[in-house]
């Protein structure tokens, strides 16, 4: 009974939301285990569109629970918005979810002080996505980080509130951004989303591992990309948490031992959004073909994603990070007009080619990519469900993507929907979300 983690292998924004929809089936439980409402994972059921942000995709399917991970930091206004929002779309959520009390609760004040990081002359601006998660992380790290059990506690909630939000106010106001906030308006707010959180919150480590052992699977949901890793990305152009595999345990609770496959969520190309090093970039009419194309703008924040080649040194890094058993290849359909699709097979510095990821920005900035340019396809693959039926120019493709990653493509997208999508027979994919 495979327990299985499925997450981005790029800089996100790779299409998991649809990916971990469709394969949640098989699944008895869908757990996400870090970020917050930075996230925005699309899924489309027929017309339908859905734009989660903290809450596991697997929600969209009845009878499937869904879990929120010790590992986020949740902004109770924005889950309650959009718990609502699903409710009055006719989805169970109420019943089917459940919250860690360990997660940490985002205040108000932590988007103020996101300002003071992301604004100020003389920093260095990682255009954020302005929600408050890295300040919320950062009170978690430095241990004053106030957690959903605190929330529920009403006395202690209290004080603890009051204390946090005299520091950040001082600090504020040393750095000239503070705002006028009605502290006690706030706090009287988030007393009252305790009340209405309390019935879903419990200890989610406990309930998953004790399904776990009762024979139940978990398909744990990773939000963002390996590249924005707090650890193993483009720091410090990178988000605040773990988003690579390893997160899955921390964030939930889940053990190592109890997690059998591990896949990885890529496009057929490469997108970012907000600053940072991004070696295959394509600054010109093709970057511009594929946000056209792949409607690429950000689900959250609505910015343009930058646009770029597929990169397979960056895949092999984020293969090797995370263990990858398979990885699925979406949006292949965008593609189509190209009569040239260009793959970087190698990253170059001073003459030297290089088989690892620079640590640094400054190093990965400098990277000139060694393209190889395969002819195009040329033809719709948009809703193909069937590999064979896969142009050979695209097979060949992917094949060559596989040969050079190194890790087999196990599933295809083609499209938006859920019928929009291959699995290869007798893949390790189709194995592990049978
Ligand atoms: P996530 O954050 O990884 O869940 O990805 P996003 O939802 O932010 O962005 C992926 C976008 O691509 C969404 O709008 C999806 O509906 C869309 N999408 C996913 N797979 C495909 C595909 O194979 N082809 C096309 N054309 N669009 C896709
Ligand atoms: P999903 O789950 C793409 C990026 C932001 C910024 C950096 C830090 O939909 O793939 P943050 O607000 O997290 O402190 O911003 O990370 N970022 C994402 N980019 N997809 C996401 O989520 C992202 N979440 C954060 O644009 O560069
Ligand atoms: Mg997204």
């Amino acid at each position: 009974m495979p327990n299985v983690i499925i997450l981005g292998s790029q800089w996100g924004d790779e299409g998991k939301g649809k990916i971990v929809d469709l394969f949640s089936e098989p699944f008895d439980i869908v757990a996400r285990y870090q970020g917050g409402h930075n996230a925005g994972h699309t899924v489309f059921i027929g017309d339908q569109k859905y734009v989660l942000k903290l809450i596991p995709s697997g929600i969209l399917r009845p009878g499937k629970k869904a879990v929120i991970g010790n590992g986020l930091v949740i902004d109770p206004a924005a889950l309650l918005a959009e718990i609502d929002t699903l409710e009055a779309a006719g989805i169970a959520v109420a019943e089917n979810l459940s919250i860690s009390n360990r997660a940490h609760v985002l205040l108000p004040a932590h988007r103020m002080m996101e300002k003071m990081s992301e604004g100020r002359p003389g920093r260095v601006s990682i255009g954020t996505t302005s929600r408050g998660i890295g300040p919320c992380y950062e009170d978690k790290i430095a241990r004053r980080g106030i957690r959903i059990a605190d929330l529920l506690d009403k006395k202690f909630f209290r004080a603890q509130y009051d204390a946090l939000m005299e520091e950040k106010i001082t600090i504020a106001k040393a750095f000239g951004i503070a705002e006028d906030f009605d502290l006690a308006g706030i706090r009287a707010q988030y007393e009252a989303f305790a009340d209405r959180v309390r019935p879903m919150v419990c200890d989610t480590a406990w309930l998953l591992n004790q399904a776990i052992r009762d024979g139940r699977r978990v398909l744990f949901e990773g939000a963002q990309g390996t590249m924005l890793d707090i650890d193993h990305g483009t720091y410090p152009f990178v988000t605040s948490s773990s988003a690579s595999a390893g997160g899955a345990c921390t964030g939930t609770g889940v053990p190592p031992t109890r997690i059998d496959g591990i896949i990885g969520v890529s496009k057929a190309y490469i997108t970012r959004v907000g600053g940072g090093p991004f070696p295959t970039e394509a600054l010109d009419g093709a970057g511009d073909q594929i946000r056209q194309r792949g409607n690429e703008f950000g689900a959250v924040t609505g910015r343009p994603r930058r646009c770029g080649w597929f990169d397979v040194p960056l895949l092999r890094y984020t293969a090797a990070i995370n263990g990858f058993d398979s990885i699925v290849v979406t949006k292949i359909d965008v593609l189509d007009p190209f009569e040239k699709v260009n793959v970087c097979v190698a990253y170059r510095i001073d003459g030297r080619e290089l088989t690892e990821m620079p640590p640094t920005v400054r190093d990965i900035e400098t990277i000139e990519p060694v393209y190889e340019c395969m002819p195009g396809w040329n033809t719709s693959t948009f809703g193909i469900s069937s590999y064979d039926e896969l142009p050979t120019r695209a097979k060949d493709y992917l094949a060559f993507l596989e040969s050079r990653m190194g890790v087999e493509i196990g599933c295809i997208s083609t499209g938006p929907e859920r019928n929009q999508t291959i699995v290869r027979a007798g893949s390790r994919f189709a194995e592990l979300t049978r």
